[in-house]
């Protein structure tokens, strides 16, 4: 009887065993994760609110059933998932059970910021070997490319470590072929480009480009002649007094000497300081054939540098140099780039050569965001933590060994969400920069988006407070008895380091000291420092009692208790640095009290604050912050996020990378066109593509301020956020070639600026890049080439003009290929071809090439047909109306 009995209980056991059988072995989980075949598709972004659908098919080609119910599989997203069911009612922070999926028993669960999971529940069914489910949910807003699904979703189960899905290391989302895919809302006006709109966008009517001598553009060049040439080839001299660290700039190239006394047969190159010269950074370069010498004096040893950085640019074109005379000198004062590395991380070797592409092209400020939510990439001597655990993404059971995963990191510390820079890198960079005539900006961002500090500083709180609670709490960054719910833009629940505990100072005032010191031994001294201040979540510290004791009682008037609070911080973390002798930068959020204007710019002691203004989405009213805050004595450098935020795409296309809150696309043709003294002039589209006018938004001196201190307006500077730059490769393809044009703008002032009229300026504009483009595509693409840097290789446009197939690029002498298969390539002209074409463009020294387009020959004459009756339609259109109001 007792042998029946035990024998059904093994029965029992071993059907429900057979159909949900648990993962316990490693064996078992690497199975099914490498086999598991993920694929995700947007169904939709529009017609159900502000919401898009998703669909992910799960296809088993592992060995063994997915079944069991103590395994995960973790997944991004960077907007809420199912937020109707995973938000609280006001949207203020996710509710702590997540959502159960009807029908396939799967739970889906917000972990932090975009870190999302599934789980399976009691009644999930197991998926057996070879079969397939789909399952679909929806997140707030959209998803209109590839890059919105980051990669490397994984897998855990309690016990085991954690695998990479394999499947979704690659491509593994699905292609975007209608509207409702690739549009946001019915009203977006963008549809990826076809060849014939990038063929008619870059499409020269110039008969007369020519090369632009040095790009940047100098601010004058006179006595110019080509018919005057300076042979190189033979033997050359560079004469100079003390100014060997910029002559060495030449000779790592060219095999030229250093003399102190000029060759009597030879060509000599003359470096010298020349104090007549009154922009510090200015310097006058000449060419002289018939002396037989090339001239440089700068004002300063920068100015000498940037008058070498001219010469190498002619040089490169070859051994005769033009006779010419420059004298150039900057626009501004602050030309910047600015590099995230806290989403992901790049190592010190991409900054170096980042830094060598920033002398070439003369920008002069690396501003380094090195601490963010999902990493703290800098040693701080003595808070080991910062980096031992801060600097980490992985998956780990237990707290304080790494943050969690984000932004496509898997489970391990293998991908570029991990990485920090030792003391001796960080300082290395600062040599290197120092080299290179830049400066670099270290930004610790705070008291928002400083998650991996804080996961790191309660670390510390927990390895020390058994054994000596005054060093475990010295540096905490919050109040642990601070139950304030928020839920950041980023989606974070624990972002915000607390203003109104002393430790929170106590920790800034190490971290600058320590970042100083850094600086010193360096050579290389700090100036200023950049504090963040961006996004904080509007509902943190709300409960905090701290603030409370602080006299800062939100159960009063929440916004201006908030905007208390923040005045506060930022003067004691003004104070701080103030303390150190240098001056503060942050955000413009950072310093906002509302309705635009800065706080009193008195109440900050540093001899100068600088403020980056980002946030200028037109339609959104807040443009008038740059000019805001330069009136109150700021100094403001020009960062708008439309025109100078690189993570942006280059194109509306879902195959192109990047984030697109701001607008839908900036290629460098729009960074080149942005106008820095004339913000409102720079008003375009809105997010959604839809045309607006300086007239429509600027209703008011309220909402376009005018500048009544131009000399605040520090200069500009373009962004590289990294959400999405998973590798040195992705990060070259943002930044290059749209920080020429960033380059090209933030040193030389062009004529067409000063332009009112709208349609001369335009075309003043085309002719100018049109110049541009040509000696970017015939000249500067090459330099970048050599120096190894993978600059995005635009492809190619093109267009049916008449029965002969016409192709360009963005940048005039890139060859192109086409091919009838997507796998025999050709170059040459295009006939007797079938209906699609599949187009690609070379890079410069022919190595790389661009993604593949097709091309429609047939179709592309249908639709230039129609464009002409569309553009005939319109103008009767408009014929009519004016005949009617006559
Ligand atoms: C629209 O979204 C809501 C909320 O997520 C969902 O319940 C509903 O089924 C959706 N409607 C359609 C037609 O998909
Ligand atoms: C170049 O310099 C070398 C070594 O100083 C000398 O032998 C040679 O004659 C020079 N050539 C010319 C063309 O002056
Ligand atoms: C020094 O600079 C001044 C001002 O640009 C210029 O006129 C002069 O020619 C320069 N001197 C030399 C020796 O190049
Ligand atoms: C505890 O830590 C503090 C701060 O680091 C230190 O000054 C003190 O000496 C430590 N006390 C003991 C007993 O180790
Ligand atoms: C949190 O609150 C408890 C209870 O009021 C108190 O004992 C404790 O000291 C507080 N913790 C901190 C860090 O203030
Ligand atoms: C603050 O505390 C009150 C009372 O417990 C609670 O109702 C409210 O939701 C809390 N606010 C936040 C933002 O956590
Ligand atoms: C905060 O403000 C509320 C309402 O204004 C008041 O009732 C409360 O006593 C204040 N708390 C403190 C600590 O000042
Ligand atoms: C900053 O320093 C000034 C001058 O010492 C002082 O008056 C002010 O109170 C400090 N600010 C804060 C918030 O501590
Ligand atoms: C506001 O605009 C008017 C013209 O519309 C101008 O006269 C005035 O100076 C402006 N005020 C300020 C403060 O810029």
């Amino acid at each position: 009887m007792e042998v029946t009995k035990w024998m059904v209980h093994v029965c029992v056991f071993l059907v429900i065993g057979v159909v949900h059988s648990q993962i316990v072995t490693q064996t078992d989980l690497n199975n099914i994760a490498d086999n598991l075949i993920v694929k995700v598709d947007v169904i939709r972004n529009y017609d159900n609110g502000s919401l898009h659908l998703i669909k992910v098919t799960f296809n088993n080609k592992a060995s063994k059933s997915l079944s069991g119910y103590n395994w995960k599989i973790y997944f991004y997203s960077f907007f809420i998932v199912e937020p109707s069911h995973i938000l609280s009612k006001d949207g203020l922070y996710t509710k702590p059970d997540g959502y159960t999926l009807p029908n396939v028993n799967l739970k889906l669960m917000h972990e932090n910021g975009c870190l999302f999971s599934m789980s399976p529940t009691s009644e999930f069914i197991g998926l057996p070997h070879n079969e397939k489910r789909e399952i679909t949910f929806s997140a707030a807003l959209w998803a209109i490319s590839k890059t919105d699904f980051p990669p490397n979703w994984y897998m855990a189960a309690n016990g085991l470590n954690a695998r990479v899905i394999s499947s979704t290391k690659g491509d593994f989302v699905g292609e975007f072929t209608s509207d409702k895919q690739w549009k946001r809302k019915k009203a977006d006006k963008y549809d990826p480009y076809s060849p014939s709109v990038r063929y008619h966008r870059y499409k020269t009517t110039n008969s007369n480009v020519q090369q632009i001598v040095v790009i940047p553009t100098p601010k004058e060049i006179t006595n110019k002649d080509h018919t005057k040439l300076l042979d190189v080839s033979g033997n050359v001299t560079i004469v100079h007094n003390g100014l060997n660290e910029e002559a060495k700039f030449i000779t790592d190239k060219y095999n030229f000497d250093i003399g102190k006394t000029a060759s009597t047969s030879g060509v000599n190159i003359y470096l010298f300081i020349n104090n007549s010269i009154s922009s510090s950074e200015g310097y006058t370069l000449s060419v002289n054939p018939s002396a037989r010498c090339v001239t440089i004096s700068g004002k300063t040893n920068t100015g000498v540098f940037y008058g070498v950085q001219s010469l190498l640019s002619l040089l490169s074109l070859g051994n005769n140099l033009q006779q010419m005379e420059i004298r150039d000198e900057p626009r501004y004062e602050f030309r910047g780039m600015y590099v995230d590395v806290s989403r992901n991380f790049v190592s010190k070797t991409v900054l170096e050569k980042l830094m060598d592409a920033m002398a070439m092209y003369k920008l002069n400020k690396l501003h380094l965001h090195l601490a963010d939510d999902e990493g703290w990439r800098i040693e701080i001597q003595g808070l080991p933590e910062l980096t031992q655990i801060g600097s980490k993404r992985c998956h780990s059971e237990r707290d304080g060994i790494c943050l969690i995963p984000q932004l496509g990191s898997g489970p391990d510390t293998s991908t570029s969400g991990s990485g920090f820079y030792s003391i001796q890198e960080y300082k290395d960079i600062l040599s290197y920069a120092k080299k290179c005539h830049i400066e670099v900006i270290p930004e610790i961002d705070t008291p928002g988006h400083a998650r991996a500090a804080i996961i790191a500083m309660e670390a510390r709180y927990r390895k020390y407070k058994n054994t000596n609670v005054t060093k475990a709490v010295k540096y905490r960054l919050i109040d642990p008895n601070d139950t304030s719910k928020y839920l950041t833009n980023q989606l974070f629940n624990d972002d915000a380091v607390n203003p109104c505990i002393e430790s929170t100072y106590v920790f800034i005032e190490k971290v600058v000291s320590e970042l100083k010191a850094m600086h010193t031994d360096a050579g290389h001294p700090l100036n200023i420092y950049h504090f963040g201040g961006d996004e904080v979540a509007k509902t943190a510290w709300v409960n905090s009692t701290k603030c409370e004791q602080l006299n800062f009682n939100f159960s009063g008037d929440t916004a201006s208790i908030r905007n208390e609070l923040k005045n506060y911080f930022t003067q004691r973390v003004a104070n701080i640095t103030f303390t150190h002798g240098l001056n503060m930068a942050g955000w413009e959020d950072g310093f906002n009290a509302g309705d635009g204007m800065p706080f009193d710019i008195s109440m900050y002691q540093n001899q100068h604050i600088y403020s980056n203004a980002w946030d200028n989405v037109w339609e959104w009213g807040e443009a008038r912050r740059a000019y805001n805050y330069a009136n109150a004595g700021y100094k403001v450098i020009m960062s708008h996020a439309t025109h100078l935020y690189f993570d942006h795409p280059y194109e509306p296309d879902p195959e192109e990378r990047g984030l697109y809150w701001a607008t839908r696309c900036t290629d460098s043709y729009k960074t080149f066109g942005f106008q820095p003294d004339n913000l409102y002039q720079n008003i375009d589209v809105t997010v959604m593509g839809a045309s607006i006018s300086r007239a429509g938004i600027c209703k008011s001196n309220t909402t376009c301020p005018l500048l009544h201190k131009p000399k605040n307006i520090a200069g500009m500077q373009g962004h590289l956020w990294s959400e999405t730059i998973l590798s040195e490769d992705n990060f070259y393809y943002m930044v290059f070639p749209r920080l020429l044009a960033l380059a090209e703008r933030a040193w030389h002032k062009a004529s067409w600026e000063n332009v009112i009229d709208e349609t001369l300026q335009n075309s003043m504009r085309k002719r100018d890049w049109d110049n541009f483009a040509e000696t970017v595509g015939k000249k500067e693409l090459k330099r970048l080439d050599d120096i190894g840097i993978k600059y995005r290789v635009p492809p190619p446009g093109a267009s049916n003009e008449g029965g002969e197939i016409k192709l360009n690029t963005v940048f005039p002498g890139l060859n192109i290929e086409f091919s009838t298969d997507n796998q025999i390539w050709k170059t040459g002209t295009i006939r007797d071809t079938a209906s699609t074409v599949f187009l690609r463009t070379k890079s410069a020294d022919g190595r790389r090439t661009s993604r593949v387009v097709q091309f429609e020959t047939s179709t592309s004459t249908a639709w230039t047909i129609q464009l002409s009756f569309t553009t005939i339609t319109l103008c009767s259109f408009i014929l009519y109306i004016c005949l009617l109001r006559h």
